[in-house]
């Protein structure tokens, strides 16, 4: 090993974590001092006043004090579990990700969650869900960080936290506490028609899944893969459940809300308990990396826009088995930290202006949710993939770097041996031409087509997802304070369908408005008709 090899953290040997059982003959403080008693503090006389000196009282109740850290700015409330990824070899010819070979097994951590509410909130809201996996493989972590509608609410990351200051509680009463049933969501979806997409699928049964082994997962974003030629293709994540997709029933969603908040992750825990381990396959939707980063006319890189199955079908590239339950919450799904940024050889980012806030976002916000810069040796965040780093320090250090000379090149480590071989490694950037013009804050032309998917979307349900979706918006549109959001966000309706608006507004008792945006004529063809139906269990 290179002399600036961290040593005795365990994290890259796979050496045992510092388990603590909670069984053993007696007690100790932190420090291993073993204690004869913890009920009784230590007073002047039984009846006398707590002495300052009692270290075991402070250090209890000190500890106590500080048991909590920052829930998640999103994606608060979740259940996470271990599991097993196995590639297929399939994608071996347009990615080189070792982990995506013929055989290869790595082991996965995957979180669920919801977006919105706090971590006490319930399971079964109408929300869109978080689907996030984190692949231990030997080259370095893979994160996927995806979700379960494969379309986001905005096209720039600049946006981020207004879309979400507007779809958490309100300001003023925290209220409500996990819908999007609330002014200043429909205020902002309305006032922003590129979340249309995103709101239809959020109406839509989707958004109320029967359970997590019954959801999609998608990357949303396009990625690159480059294969062992340095070839390079677009492609886009899907998961899919081999239990299918199924949805709750908004009744039975409010019902289990109040009889049972914890049912999706309950529904996990014991499913795995019992042996009935939930999978999915992975595939990809494989485009050829043009200059113009399009494919049909849709824009890859613009996060709101799907591209139809039946155009680029989703080839399967290994299977997900998720079949062990955590130990401890906290340690684990509290304190697991996904980053869209952690790529393996083989996969790569696009210029996609909201992956690329996101890239930024997670490290950023996980400093102060986690507390410094270390948390990657975090048991949970270890890599399994051997670690040489020249990053020193920092709050909670538990790495031990034995090497003298953090830095590049150095004449006393024996210099640096690990840059060799660099470019069979992660983060080669692919030789692309970069955009031509002057700096500015723009959006492309492409980007403006707002209502053309949400359309197809519409037109591909079946009569009872459409009733549903009818009934979703008029009941969370009717849960507004102010008509002035009503008639704005049936005025985007009416640019979506002319069927879809009118029931909503009859629902709502107001008039249907016309449309005010030409329609780009969709004719539901046998292909598109699938979109948005469930995939079918094998
Ligand atoms: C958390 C997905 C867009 C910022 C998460 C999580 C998921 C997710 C699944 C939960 C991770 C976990 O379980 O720990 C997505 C998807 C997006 C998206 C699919 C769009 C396609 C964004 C954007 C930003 C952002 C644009 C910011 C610019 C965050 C932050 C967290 C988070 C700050 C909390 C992370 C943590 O505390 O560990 N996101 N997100 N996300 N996301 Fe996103």
């Amino acid at each position: 090993a290179s002399p600036q090899t961290r040593t005795a953290t365990g994290a890259e040997t796979g050496a045992a974590a510092d388990t603590r059982e909670q069984r053993g003959e007696y007690l100790t403080t932190s420090t291993g001092a073993r204690l004869y008693d913890t009920d009784h503090s230590l007073k002047a006389g039984a009846r006398g006043p707590t002495l300052l000196q009692d270290h075991h009282l402070r250090e209890k109740i000190t500890h106590f004090d500080h048991e909590r850290i920052p829930e998640r700015v999103v994606h608060a409330r979740g259940a996470a579990v271990h599991g097993v990824f196995v590639g297929y070899g399939s994608a071996t010819n347009v990615c080189k990700a070792a982990f995506l070979a013929e055989g290869v097994t790595t082991p996965v951590f995957t979180r669920f969650s919801t977006v919105v509410g706090s971590r006490g909130s319930a399971d079964t809201v109408r929300d869109t869900r978080g689907f996030a996996t984190k692949f231990y493989t030997s080259e370095g972590t893979f994160d996927l960080v995806g979700n379960n509608i494969p379309v986001f609410f905005i096209q720039d990351g600049i946006k981020f936290p207004d879309i979400i200051h507007a779809a958490k509680p309100h300001p003023d009463r925290e209220i409500p506490q996990a819908q999007s049933a609330h002014d200043t969501f429909w205020d902002f979806v309305s006032s922003h028609t590129e979340a249309t997409h995103h709101v239809m699928w959020q109406m839509s049964d989707r958004a109320v899944p029967r359970s997590y082994r019954m959801m999609e997962g998608f990357g949303v974003h396009t990625f690159r893969l480059v294969d062992a030629e340095g070839g390079t293709s677009l492609a886009k994540f899907h998961w899919k459940p081999k239990l299918g997709v199924h949805s709750l029933l908004w009744e039975e969603a409010q019902l289990i809300a109040g009889v049972d908040p914890d049912f999706h992750r309950r529904d996990l825990f014991d499913a795995i308990e019992s042996g009935a381990y939930p999978q999915w396959e992975l595939g990809i939707q494989v485009f050829p990396d043009t200059p113009e980063q399009t494919f049909d006319g849709i824009d890859l890189l613009d996060p709101t826009k799907i591209v139809p199955e039946e155009l680029a079908p989703v080839q399967p590239v290994g299977m997900l088995t998720l079949n062990r339950n955590t130990t401890n919450y906290f340690a684990e799904t509290e304190q697991v930290a996904f980053h869209v940024g952690h790529l393996p050889p083989g996969i790569d980012v696009t210029d996609d202006p909201l992956l690329h806030a996101r890239l930024f976002s997670y490290i950023d916000t996980q400093l102060s949710r986690l507390g410094g810069p270390n948390f990657n040796q975090i048991p949970i965040n270890r890599p399994h993939a051997p670690v040489n780093d020249m990053l020193r320090d920092g709050f909670h250090q538990h790495a031990v770097h034995s090497g003298v000379a953090p830095y590049k090149p150095n004449t006393l480590d024996g210099g640096c041996p690990f840059m060799a071989g660099v470019e069979t490694g992660a983060y080669v950037e692919v030789p692309q031409v970069v955009a031509e013009g002057v700096k500015e804050r723009s959006a492309p032309a492409s980007f403006e087509d707002h209502f053309t998917q949400p359309r197809l979307f519409y037109r591909s349900l079946s009569p009872v997802e459409k009733e549903h979706l009818v009934r979703a918006f008029t009941f969370e549109l009717g849960k507004c304070y102010e008509q002035a959001i009503r008639e704005r966000q049936l005025r985007v309706l009416a640019n979506v369908d002319a069927e879809l608006c009118a029931l909503v507004a009859a629902g709502l008792g107001l008039p249907a408005p016309e449309a005010t945006e030409p329609a780009a004529e969709v004719a539901p063809s046998p292909a598109l008709s699938q979109l948005g139906q469930v995939w079918p269990a094998d």
